[in-house]
């Protein structure tokens, strides 16, 4: 069976080819075209996304060794994400389906990102999943793919959102986080403190919108000379509050669901720090944990195409009616 993935829900146009459950082509296109903006401009990305689609369905198609006569299933990004950028690979995976009389999958784009710690291991559940991207934060109980139970969310920024908003304010560009991660490298996190919101809590919610505040309080008291020449220990002092506030959360949840297997996904999950600091706690827990490659966090179309295999198996195909959803939430147990 060969299933083309197609993701367009925010600034990367990407294209997929799985034979059976094996990636053969994955190729991501992401738009440069926002970063003198220092965020995604929704328009330009509707624009980029209808200029490139079919070249970069092409080039999957191709590497893949394949021609488009040969696919036999569509999976696309129905939502969350942004509505113009949505309906350019919805439309497109949809009426390509029509053309070549083959079934359509609409996929959620953040259980897309828990799907994409499947592309090369499988993974016993329950597990608990913590999906830490540019526009989500959330905490979910698996008891079995395909079933969520919500545990916790940010109440304000995502991560990723915090981090890049703090790039851009220090203008640094974006997106943020690839870059706070390569100067903090250079730099000491324990010089700076910046908060870690609502450990306290009592509940597994997340808050990032004080850290950003932080840094703008820091800047304007000690001035823009001293920021920029204590540049890498400021942004590791920065970093260091996001990773630990998402490793503390955890941590409070696996003590209430001791599992055996935790995923974390999404573009935060490139971060080398988190990255290094959750495969301390999951080791000393006895825990496995589950990240994917670096090139599989941030939006990518393969794990569009892993989930649309999994929903094909589970549920078949989806109605050619279906339209993108901006707000789609991840079906929860129960729904
Ligand atoms: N190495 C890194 N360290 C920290 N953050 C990173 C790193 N690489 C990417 N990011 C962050 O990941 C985010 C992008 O991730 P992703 O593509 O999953 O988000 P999105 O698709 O925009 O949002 P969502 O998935 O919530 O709709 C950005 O906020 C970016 O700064
Ligand atoms: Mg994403």
């Amino acid at each position: 069976m060969l299933v083309l993935g197609i993701e367009t829900s925010c600034d990367e146009t990407s294209a997929a080819v799985f034979r059976d459950k094996m990636l053969v082509s994955n190729i991501v296109y992401s738009q440069s075209v926002h970063r003198e903006y220092g965020g995604v401009v929704p328009e330009l990305a509707s624009r980029a996304h209808i200029r490139r689609i079919i070249p970069v369905v092409d080039e999957a198609i191709s590497e893949a060794g394949v021609s488009l006569a040969d696919i036999d299933i569509i999976g696309a990004t129905v939502g969350p994400g942004l509505v113009g950028s949505l309906l350019v690979g919805l439309t497109f995976a949809k009426t390509l389906c029509f053309a070549l009389d083959i079934p359509f999958v609409g996929v959620n784009h953040i259980e897309a990102h828990i799907f994409s710690s499947l592309i090369y291991e499988d993974i016993l559940t329950p597990a608990l999943a913590l999906v830490v991207s540019g526009g989500h934060t959330e905490l979910h109980l698996i008891p079995e793919f395909g079933v969520y139970h919500l545990l916790g969310r940010t109440r304000d920024d995502a991560a990723g959102e915090c981090l890049d908003k703090t790039s851009k304010f220090l203008g640094l560009g974006y997106p943020g986080g690839p870059v706070i991660d390569k100067i903090a490298r250079e730099g000491d996190p324990n010089r700076f403190s910046f908060p870690r919101a609502m450990l306290e809590s009592g509940d597994l919610d997340f808050s990032f919108s004080g850290i950003k505040t932080s840094v703008i309080d820091f800047f304007t008291s000690s001035g823009e000379d001293f920021v920029r020449s204590n540049l890498p220990d400021i942004l590791a002092g920065v970093q260091e509050a996001v990773v630990d506030s998402l490793v503390e959360k955890l941590k409070q949840a696996h003590k209430i669901y001791p599992v055996s297997d935790i995923i974390v996904v999404g573009g935060v999950a490139a971060n080398s720090r988190l990255r290094e600091k959750l495969a301390h706690f999951c080791e000393r827990r006895g825990v496995k944990a589950h990240i994917p490659p670096v090139s599989l966090c941030t939006d990518n179309a393969a794990m569009v195409a892993r989930l649309a295999i999994f929903l094909f198996e589970r549920n078949g195909s989806s109605p050619l009616s279906i339209s993108a959803v901006p707000g789609l939430d991840i079906i929860q147990k129960g729904d």
